[in-house]
């Protein structure tokens, strides 16, 4: 995690640094700093905190430089402080360099280092870097020589970029693992982690590869690999648009992006569904459609909610494809040596595309030769382009740390493939249309969901105090009790946990009092007797009902105490609709709380460290 921007060019480089690093605020928020020419000296400002405490010290035109870098930073290594934030000096306070990412062997090389004389201001393992830059250059190596041998002694991953006194008008930037996008402007160039910073600039961008260096000043961009061979980088064209990464309008970005979902799942479907044919199309997995047909196993890898959408994507699969079908967490897939052989498909899910442990996960599945395929958000992310096919989920960027319209577009992007595959497989015709047609209803399902915000807004008030809370659900909407759970820790700091219902009495019935809020997801499917036990079993010992139940069901609402009510949909949609009011009762009890809900705390979103 960690955000970093950089810019060269004609202008004024600290108010394009500073609104960089607030688009990039969600990658990290502990402290923020930015390094920059003074005249001909090199100077930095840092903080403990967010973006805005440093734009206050910088505001009003009270330093100007051409060329700097900025960075906000997610503590791995040393606490957020001042001394902690980056950038990091050299010795002689001639090189800043600002870093995302781990650097693996950083204790090894800092002895070495402090052997020979370097003392280390901060406890960051970063500090190591711009010491054995430094160490290169007292050696008489160029300063991107001596990036390059340096980037060959560390061991980790990095997203950098690095100032240099004596060549003043110009960033080296350098990625392994960790993200790195150089957007090209006319007499300028700018560098950050992701496209929301340089969106604002130009729509012209290169992503930088792994072991790539890149020589960036404001006349051309120059780029090596570590062996110092050139490389020829492609210039890709961005469609999106800076409202799409503001708040329009919302006072948060998670409630905007909540209210999006009826767009949002409009546009993981458009284009890709022919309801007459029964079927669907999607372009990104016609290159390796008969090897994912014939697959005799899918994998499916991801991290935080993604992996949420994976366990409905199990459930979807082995109910329409009869393929057995296994979610891993990425993290522990990636070092487990799983048994993989070509016969296997490994579907990465990943908002970001960017997850250390899930980028990780899909390099290991594809040397151990499965097919690998991506469902990502954002376009051009390093999951999308290591995969061998994929789909977009087309939710649009982002911001909210909780992850709520990419998971209900990655559900929607599950059910397409389960759609696809099936009518491959023994879904007919008209079972095919069945599904496509009530598939097309559920933008407007959601619509209707999301009226019913000041009803949980309501029952939001009554839970501002609760400590604990249960999320039940079984089948299908077991993956949605985990993620409401997931969604009310994240932002509301309640601790919660999600259960399939029936694991209730072997351990959290013994919580249950009359202080212990359960949400229960109750449809009316072939469950749903087992489930109004279950609520009868939390009834009995006092503990507080909030029902997720379906329109019509009249019954509920005799025996639980709250009944936030969705229209009814076939099984495989219904974690779509499901999932609605647990996001907005997450949301509503943060901002009853007072927190920020977009930022909350230690969290970030996009997690390029292990
Ligand atoms: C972080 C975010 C979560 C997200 C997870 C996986 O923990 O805070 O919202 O679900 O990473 O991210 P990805 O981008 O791979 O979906």
């Amino acid at each position: 995690m960690c955000g970093i921007v950089g810019y060269t060019g004609k202008r004024d480089c600290i108010p394009i640094l500073i609104e960089g690093l607030k688009r990039l605020e969600y990658r990290g928020y502990d402290s923020a700093g930015i390094g920059y020419f003074d005249k001909d000296k090199l100077a930095y400002i840092k903080r403990k905190g967010r973006v805005t405490e440093l734009e206050s010290l910088v505001e009003g035109g009270k330093i100007v430089s051409k060329t700097g870098i900025g960075h906000t930073r997610w503590a791995t290594h040393g606490i957020p402080n001042e001394i902690n934030a980056h950038p990091h000096f050299s010795k002689n306070r001639d090189i800043l360099l600002i870093h995302n990412g781990i650097i693996e062997n950083y204790q090894a090389l800092k002895k070495i280092l402090i052997n020979e004389g370097y003392k280390f201001e901060s406890e960051t393992d970063s500090e190591v870097i711009v010491h054995l830059i430094d160490r290169f250059i007292k050696k008489g190596y160029s300063f991107s020589d001596s990036v390059r041998h340096t980037l060959i002694e560390i061991e980790g991953t990095y997203g950098l970029a690095i100032i240099y006194e004596k060549e003043p008008d110009k960033i080296i930037a350098a990625k392994k693992g960790s993200p790195l996008v150089i957007g090209i402007g006319g007499d300028e160039n700018i560098i950050a982690s992701d496209i929301n910073a340089l969106i604002a600039h130009t729509k012209q961008v290169i992503y930088l590869e792994d072991y790539e260096i890149a020589e960036i000043t404001k006349e051309g961009i120059l780029v090596r690999n570590i062996h110092d061979i050139p490389v020829e980088k492609e210039v890709i064209e961005l469609s999106m648009t800076v409202e799409e990464i503001s708040k329009g309008g919302y006072s948060t970005f998670m409630l905007k992006e909540i209210f999006e979902q009826p767009d949002a799942l409009t546009n993981a479907m458009r284009g890709r569904i022919i309801v007459d044919e029964g079927r669907v199309k999607l372009g990104g997995l016609e290159g390796i459609m008969d090897r994912l047909y014939h697959s005799e196993r899918i994998i499916i890898s991801g991290c935080g909610t993604s992996w949420h959408a994976g366990l409905v994507g199990e459930y979807m699969f082995e109910q329409y494809l009869r393929i057995p079908t296994e979610v891993e967490y990425a993290s522990e897939f990636r070092y487990r040596n799983p048994v993989l052989s070509e016969k296997d498909a490994v579907i990465f899910i990943s908002q970001s595309g960017e997850t250390a442990d899930t980028l990780a996960a899909l390099k290991e599945a594809k040397t151990k030769g499965a097919l690998c395929l991506g469902i990502c958000n954002a376009v051009g992310s390093s999951i999308a382009r290591e995969s061998h096919g994929g789909v977009y989920t087309h939710a649009g960027p982002e911001i909210g740390v909780a992850s709520t319209k990419a998971f209900t577009s990655q559900l929607v992007v599950l059910a397409l493939i389960t759609i696809l595959l099936a009518r491959r497989k023994e879904l007919s015709l008209t079972d095919g249309r069945n599904l496509l047609t009530e598939f097309q209803s559920i933008p407007d399902k959601v619509r209707k969901i999301l009226e019913l915000n000041n009803q949980i807004e309501k029952i939001a008030e009554d839970f501002k105090n609760s400590t604990n809370f249960l999320y039940l659900g079984r089948g299908y909407n077991f993956p949605v009790a985990l993620e409401g759970a997931l969604k009310l820790k994240e932002i509301s700091y309640i601790h919660a946990e999600g259960y399939p219902a029936a694991e209730m009495k072997h351990g959290p019935i013994a919580l249950i009092d009359e202080n212990m809020p359960v949400v229960v997801i109750a449809p009316k499917d072939s469950t749903y007797e087992k489930i109004i036990s279950n609520i009868q079993e939390v009834k009995a010992r006092n503990g507080k009902i909030i029902a997720i139940a379906i329109e019509g069901d009249d019954e509920i609402e005799k025996i639980v105490d709250y009944v936030i009510r969705v229209p009814d949909t076939i099984r495989i949609f219904m974690p779509i609709l499901t999932v609605l009011p647990l996001q907005l009762l997450a949301y509503h009890i943060a901002v009853n709380k007072g927190l920020n809900v977009d930022q909350p705390r230690n969290l970030a979103k996009s997690v390029t460290v292990e």
